[in-house]
């Protein structure tokens, strides 16, 4: 083709993208504060088809293992589960696929988690159980859903309409002591690990353990260490919802990539072990990692109630203190029983950017970075540190946990755990018991 040619094509291009502009991006031109809802919300439909959303934790396994015995086939994903028993009498659901859709959710970590009375138990295979429905569940809805192991994978997804599907493991207990189960975690798509849920392990503290109740200061121990060290060979991302604050100190001094918060709020907000302290945002925030901000209204609040507009208050602290680079999404549906007015279930995310539309402070990049750009950028670097790890030739670990001890804890534990249960059997709630494990 002659040189000319090329010169109008360039002309129609150019014009093209001028167009294109003109219709995508007013978002940042127009006088936002005074947009009615419904020109708000198209604004966020369109940001969320430029940038996928990404949510760091819902709890949907834990239902499908409590409501359907983890059979996928008993029940209808592409369903409004609203109108289906038992999830319609549940105040713990509030995930379907046309909701989700609703809801432009990009990407979705689900949960790979089991309760911590498992610990000394059957935690691995449990855990094992959850990897599995979550990989049958993405292969039972594949024109809505595809899982997701990297960063690009998300992107890719996004691009052809599909909810990238990732897995976090939600707790330390779940790796049974064992750096071989972590590497089998890895191999079955796993990319982030909670290091404790609300039970502390012989190797990490939880913000509600035993230790954390009785005062007791400990974090990480040798053999924590080596579980992030080798979490970063591995390229699986270190998560610090429900650590206690020196196992989460010790995480930032030792783990040689970024760190997240999947589902933890703003502390100064309110004031839960479960939330950020503002000094550890600055660290986080240094380390290059972020804090994927929790809906669950007793974390907003610190009460039953709370409005969408408490959740954005969250969000501008973290920024305030962390930086617009180290704030995203991570709702908790499906393991909490509050949810905020205007953020009911997981249809609602745009309304939230509708919401954030109205500040002239959140700039059309601000609200990307918080929608998925800024987990895209942990999740590369985490991806890049195990790719040096791998140039420096970093050997497989081969630390373990002192036999002895293990012998001697687990005892302890089990007819600990035998006595609590046997207790909770004269007063339990079905309800209240599996508030405690999730979230
Ligand atoms: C599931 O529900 C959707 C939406 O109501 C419906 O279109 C679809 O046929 C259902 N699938 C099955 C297998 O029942
Ligand atoms: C829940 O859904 C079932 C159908 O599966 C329906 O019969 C029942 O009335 C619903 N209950 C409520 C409270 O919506
Ligand atoms: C939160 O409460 C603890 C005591 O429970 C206190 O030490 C801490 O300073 C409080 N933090 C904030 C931000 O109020
Ligand atoms: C919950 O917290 C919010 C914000 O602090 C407050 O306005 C509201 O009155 C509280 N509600 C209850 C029931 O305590």
């Amino acid at each position: 083709m002659e040189y000319r040619h090329w010169g109008v094509i360039c002309v129609v291009l150019v014009l093209a993208a001028v167009t294109s502009v003109g219709v995508g991006v007013p978002l940042a031109l127009k006088a936002r504060r005074t947009a009615g809802l419904t020109e708000r919300l198209e604004m966020a439909n369109v940001l969320l088809q430029q940038v996928p959303l990404i949510d760091g934790h819902n709890d949907f396994p834990w239902n499908l293992r409590n409501f359907v015995h983890n059979e996928v086939d008993a029940f209808n994903f592409s369903a409004d589960l609203r109108q289906v028993a038992p999830w319609n009498l549940s105040r713990w659901s509030h995930t379907d696929l046309p909701r989700l859709r609703q809801g432009r959710v990009g990407a979705q970590f689900w949960a790979a988690y089991v309760p911590c009375k498992s610990q000394w138990m059957d935690a691995v295979p449990l855990s094992l159980e959850q990897i599995d429905v979550v990989r049958r569940l993405v292969q039972q809805y594949p024109q809505y859903l595809t899982f997701a192991t990297s960063a690009q994978d998300i992107v890719d997804a996004h691009k052809s309409g599909r909810i990238a599907s990732l897995l976090g493991v939600e707790g330390g207990h779940s790796l049974g002591n064992s750096l071989a189960v972590l590497r089998t975690f890895y191999r079955s798509g796993v990319r982030y690990l909670t290091l404790t849920h609300t039970c502390d392990t012989p190797w990490a503290t939880s913000a509600s353990g035993e230790a954390s109740k009785q005062g007791i200061s400990r974090g990480l121990n040798d053999f924590g260490k080596a579980v992030i060290l080798e979490m970063n060979r591995l390229g699986m991302i270190v998560d610090l919802s429900h650590t206690s604050l020196r196992t989460t100190q010790d995480a930032l001094v030792v783990s040689r990539a970024p760190v997240i918060f999947s589902h933890s709020s703003a502390q100064a907000l309110c004031n839960t072990s479960r939330n950020v302290p503002d000094h550890i945002l600055e660290q986080v925030a240094l380390k290059g990692g972020m804090v994927m901000v929790n809906f669950y209204s007793e974390f907003i609040t610190c009460n039953t109630s709370a409005k969408l507009t408490d959740v954005i208050a969250h969000l501008n602290h973290i920024r305030s203190v962390a930086g617009i680079d180290h704030v995203g999404l991570g709702a908790g549906y499906d393991g909490i029983n509050w949810t905020p007015e205007g953020l009911e279930d997981v249809s609602r995310y745009p309304y939230l950017f509708a919401e954030l539309v109205k500040d002239d402070s959140w700039s059309e990049e601000d609200l990307k970075k918080l929608a998925g750009q800024n987990f895209l950028r942990v999740f590369r670097t985490v991806e890049q540190v195990s790719r040096q790890m791998a140039v420096e030739k970093v050997r497989p670990r081969q630390d373990r946990v002192d036999p002895l001890k293990l012998i001697y804890t687990s005892a302890a534990r089990c007819s600990w755990e035998l006595s609590e249960a046997l207790n909770k059997q004269q007063s339990s709630q079905p309800n209240s018991e599996r508030g405690e494990l999730t979230r």
